[in-house]
């Protein structure tokens, strides 16, 4: 069964296939571009060096430590993987905090599932998992966006408990508790 996990080495070769498969249209959903600055965007040659992958795994683990410091505006996040063996189906980032743009549109909690593992349940599982992490680093609740048109991404924030709170920028912004009730 697949499960969120903290960015490792040993899904390197499904986070390659998973980056192929995405493609230039949707790479930028891989978290390849750490919040610590443009210079640490990675390209898909540097992450298919184990070197590079690795450093890359360090510097996504980092983001989420208090003590990493980061430019003006940006907030710490946890990223994970979801994964099911070797294989990478997908990411989920936990901004710690919500600065006014993610207020406004990016929210708490962003995630990606690589196409050819969509409608499978995944995003909803992707999640509902990451809730009691959120609540424990004191988030509750958990603000999530989707564009106004994403179908699959509207349903999968209401299977989580979301409550729509309004449209903004052409985004749909709902809070879903993390805590069980
Ligand atoms: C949006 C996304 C995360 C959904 O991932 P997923 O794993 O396919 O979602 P699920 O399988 O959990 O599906 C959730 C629901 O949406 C439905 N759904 C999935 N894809 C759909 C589509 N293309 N059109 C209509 N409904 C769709 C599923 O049938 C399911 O409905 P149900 O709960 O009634 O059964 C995925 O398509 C994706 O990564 N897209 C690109 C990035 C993105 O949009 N991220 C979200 C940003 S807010």
């Amino acid at each position: 069964m697949p499960i969120l996990v903290v960015p490792s080495t040993a899904v390197h070769r499904g986070f390659l296939a998973a980056w192929d498969e995405a493609g230039p249209q949707e790479e930028r959903w891989m978290g390849a571009r750490s919040v610590a600055g443009p210079e640490e965007e990675w390209t898909r040659q540097q992450a298919a060096d184990p070197a590079e992958f690795a450093r890359m795994v360090e510097v996504i683990r980092t983001e989420a430590e208090p003590e990493t410091e980061l430019p003006a505006g940006i907030v710490h996040q946890t990223v994970l993987w979801f994964v099911d063996g070797v294989e990478w189906l997908g990411r989920l980032s936990i901004r710690h905090d919500l600065t006014a743009a993610l207020t406004e549109v990016g929210g708490h909690i962003g995630y990606y599932v690589r196409p050819s593992a969509r409608r499978r349940g995944y995003a909803t599982q992707m999640l509902t998992q990451s809730l009691p992490i959120a609540a424990a680093l004191g988030i509750d609740p958990a603000l999530v966006t989707c564009d106004t048109g994403n179908v699959a991404s509207r349903k999968v924030i209401e299977a989580a408990g979301g409550e729509l709170e309004d449209e903004r920028h052409g985004k749909l912004r709902f809070w879903v508790p993390t805590e069980l009730r």
